[in-house]
């Protein structure tokens, strides 16, 4: 793939990378503005969840590197219309559980793993754009994005959200536990040497605390449509 530091160059495929903690809104805020601008999506976190269930399927408990990379390298996906697909069968809604969250928060600090998906990530750059989520998608996987979002929110916000989509899809969850896992989750993830959570250099930090997920959209879009004067049309 080639690239320069202007994802409007007409060569490139522009890429918009959105960084954030667990229960951000990232996903969510990824989706909306792909959608908005016609662009394909990549939840790079779903690629982890399916590596952290396909080493559960396989008796593992993310302890063994090799075992956990040859999953990650063989993985069966699909993603299409919003189904995830791991060898065929549709595991959408499992990946989302907070067990495999955590085991996906494990296997991902795995230098073997994260190498066993680079590729994959890369390829779903694709024109006319793509909008890309995750903790190092500005930092590793597109690092000439010509836009990258930071997107922080308190712990006990994204607690709170975490607890209502849940209880929205009843399913129970105790709030303290849960604030506990996002703490060691963000630990985990902040915390490891590889490709750890932090904001890119060059990176807009928007902080979605007491913002709604329209307005951070529209500041994404804003920023991108800024940028896209600054270089010239499209
Ligand atoms: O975004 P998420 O909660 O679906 O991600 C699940 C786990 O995968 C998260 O705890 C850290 C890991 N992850 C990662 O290390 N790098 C990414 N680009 C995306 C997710």
């Amino acid at each position: 793939m080639t690239s320069t530091s202007s994802g409007r160059d007409a060569c490139v495929v522009p890429v918009i990378t959105i960084d954030g903690p667990t229960a951000s809104g990232k996903g969510t805020i990824a989706q909306r503005v792909a959608d908005h601008l016609g662009w394909h999506a990549l939840d790079s976190g779903a690629l982890y969840r399916l590596t952290a269930l396909a080493v559960r399927q396989a008796g593992g408990d993310g302890g063994d590197e090799s075992q956990a990379a040859q999953l990650a390298r063989r993985l069966d996906a699909q993603f299409s219309a919003g189904v995830i697909r791991l060898d065929g069968r549709d595991v959408t809604q499992i990946i989302r559980q907070e067990a495999i969250g955590n085991l996906a928060s494990k296997v991902a600090a795995l230098p073997a793993v994260r190498a066993a998906l680079l590729a994959r990530q890369r390829d779903f750059r694709r024109a006319p754009g793509l909008v890309a989520d995750g903790r190092d998608m500005g930092t590793v996987i597109f690092p000439d994005a010509p836009l990258k979002i930071f997107l922080d929110a308190a712990v006990d916000v994204r607690a709170e959200r975490r607890h209502k989509q849940l209880r929205d899809k009843g399913i129970s969850a105790n709030l303290d536990d849960l604030l506990n896992d996002l703490r060691l989750r963000d630990a985990r993830d902040r915390d490891r040497a590889h490709a750890p959570l932090v904001a890119a250099a060059d990176a807009v930090t928007i902080d979605s605390s007491h913002v709604g997920v329209d307005q951070v959209v529209d500041q994404v879009l804003d920023l991108w449509r800024k940028l896209g004067s600054a270089h010239g049309p499209a």
